[in-house]
């Protein structure tokens, strides 16, 4: 038998086991939503780095401004060659990535089956399922090498009931549901200690949503910060009961 090779930088920072979930590198898609800026805020105070990425470079440096250890950069995540050239951006400047985590979104509801309209589809489809693809297509190989690689995505509760009114919506989101679960058969297959996680809640609010409407309750709204916080426990807990699982916050 010959002796095994030494361990290259990355794979000695991959294998401090003793210490997985401190330090490690979180790429956040939709940084610069309400939910990305309290992500980023989250993960950084746990110790790790984040790239936030959005498509406007304005809105992701005012998203990362104030939040050390959280660097802004712009790509269209529906574009694939230009994930393609994030990703190797990402990796010169800070190696492999430990997390995915998934926030580009958008809603849009039509007047019954008949009003669900071809353009809602188009924007639903690009925004929500092909910045996924694109993104854990890419991402994947690093997610997959990760003593704690994580893939997560908000979904939401919709996809369970769906209404006439959101059927391209709810379509679209069990779309995304079914891509996490064949990346998380990926992740098992190639015995990776990996997990890819489906988020959903009803519906996200932010202080500024209720600083707007002070005399509303939004009840069963799940609070960013809540959500950060469910994102940011993902990589202390164990993947195998992770990996494949959907978590109704
Ligand atoms: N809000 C809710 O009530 C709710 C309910 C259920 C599920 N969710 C899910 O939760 C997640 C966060 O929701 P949210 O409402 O906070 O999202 P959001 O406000 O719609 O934010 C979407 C983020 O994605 C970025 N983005 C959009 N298109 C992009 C592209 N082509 N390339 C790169 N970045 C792009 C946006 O920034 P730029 O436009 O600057 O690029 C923004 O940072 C989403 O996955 C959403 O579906 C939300």
């Amino acid at each position: 038998m010959s002796a095994a090779a030494p361990m290259t930088t990355e794979e000695a920072r991959r294998d401090q086991s003793a210490d997985a979930t401190k330090g490690l590198t979180i790429l956040i898609a939709g940084g610069s939503s309400a939910a990305g800026i309290a992500g980023a805020r989250a993960f950084t105070q746990a110790g790790h780095r984040v790239i936030s990425v959005g498509s406007d470079g304005g809105r992701i440096a005012a998203a990362v401004a104030g939040i050390p250890g959280a660097t802004g950069l712009v790509c269209d995540l529906a574009d694939p060659d230009s994930v393609s050239l994030l990703a190797d951006q990402v990796h010169d400047q800070f190696g492999l990535v430990d997390g995915l985590v998934h926030l580009v979104g958008g809603w849009r509801g039509g007047d019954g089956i008949a009003g669900q309209s071809d353009v809602d589809w188009d924007f639903l489809q690009r925004n929500v399922l092909t910045t996924l693809r694109n993104t854990s297509r890419t991402f994947y190989p690093d997610l997959a090498a990760s003593v704690t690689g994580r893939l997560s995505i908000v979904s939401s509760t919709a996809v369970s009931r769906p209404t006439a009114g959101n059927a391209n919506y709810a379509a679209v989101k069990a779309a995304a549901e079914a891509w996490v679960l064949a990346v998380a058969d990926g992740f098992a297959v190639d015995g990776s200690r990996a997990a890819a996680v489906i988020l959903a809640v009803k519906a996200l609010v932010y202080d500024g949503m209720r600083a707007a409407a002070p005399q509303r309750n939004f009840p069963g709204f799940t609070d960013v910060k809540r959500l950060a916080e469910e994102v940011a426990g993902l990589f202390a807990r164990p993947a195998a009961e992770l990996n494949g699982s959907r978590i109704i916050l």
